[in-house]
């Protein structure tokens, strides 16, 4: 990778890394999603689910911007609160960048799309990158179980809807384990986060008729 991008390098080098991604439908309204991505030499790698918005906008604007953060908040915000999220205007590309505390913003336009039974493989191509204002956020276990359970709880529905128990079960307890962490050490913002990802868990769980 060229200069252009040696801070993806930084962030991006422990493999599997988090980030939130915005995108803009056909009418230029913003959707932004936290999405799994992976730096494989110089294409970042997305799988987004074929029934997520953000696949779908990628499919019709083929551009997308990284936030890449550790705020926990912000992925919640995101996922439960978008009406909350502000956006700043892109330096290239139509996706606008979510401002708060992001660290790295890498402005991206697709390079290859290969199709699976229920994501797609999305190659990127970073043709931008700068920073943003920043995390700022000293290690937080509350911060970190914050996300897991966040991950844990959209991987809900599709496990719901296929009638894995084994996987609900297992999926629920990361949830429960996830939820006392951030009551044992998380503030009351993070707490008042995890409790409304546990209830909305409990009530998924609850609606498709499941007990344990
Ligand atoms: C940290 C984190 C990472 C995620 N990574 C992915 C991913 O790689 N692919 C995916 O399809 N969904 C992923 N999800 C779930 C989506 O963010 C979630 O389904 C979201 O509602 C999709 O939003 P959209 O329909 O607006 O795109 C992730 C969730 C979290 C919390």
């Amino acid at each position: 990778m060229g200069n252009l991008c040696r801070s993806l390098e930084r962030y991006l080098r422990y493999g599997h890394h988090e980030s939130i991604a915005t995108t803009v439908d056909s009418s230029g309204r913003p959707n932004s999603a936290p999405m799994g991505i992976e730096l494989i030499g110089d294409k970042v790698l997305m799988k987004p689910y074929l029934n997520t918005r953000t696949y779908a906008n990628i499919l019709s604007l083929r551009e997308v911007m990284l936030n890449i953060t550790t705020d926990a908040f912000l992925f919640y915000q995101t996922l439960f609160n978008s009406e909350e999220v502000r956006y700043g205007s892109p330096k290239i590309i139509k996706p606008p960048r979510i401002l708060g505390s992001v660290d790295l913003y890498v402005e991206c336009v697709v390079d290859t799309i290969t199709h699976y039974e229920d994501f797609a493989l999305i190659s990127l191509r970073p043709i931008c990158c700068y920073r943003g204002r920043g995390s700022r956020l000293a290690y937080s276990r509350a911060n970190s179980a914050v996300i897991e359970a966040l991950i844990h709880y959209t991987k809900l529905p599709h496990l719901i809807s296929k009638g894995d128990l084994e996987g609900i079960r297992r999926r629920y307890a990361v949830l429960e384990a996830s939820r006392n962490m951030v009551l044992k050490v998380g503030s009351d913002t993070l707490k008042k986060v995890v409790e409304d990802v546990w209830d909305r868990s409990l009530r998924l769980i609850r609606e498709a008729g499941i007990t344990f």
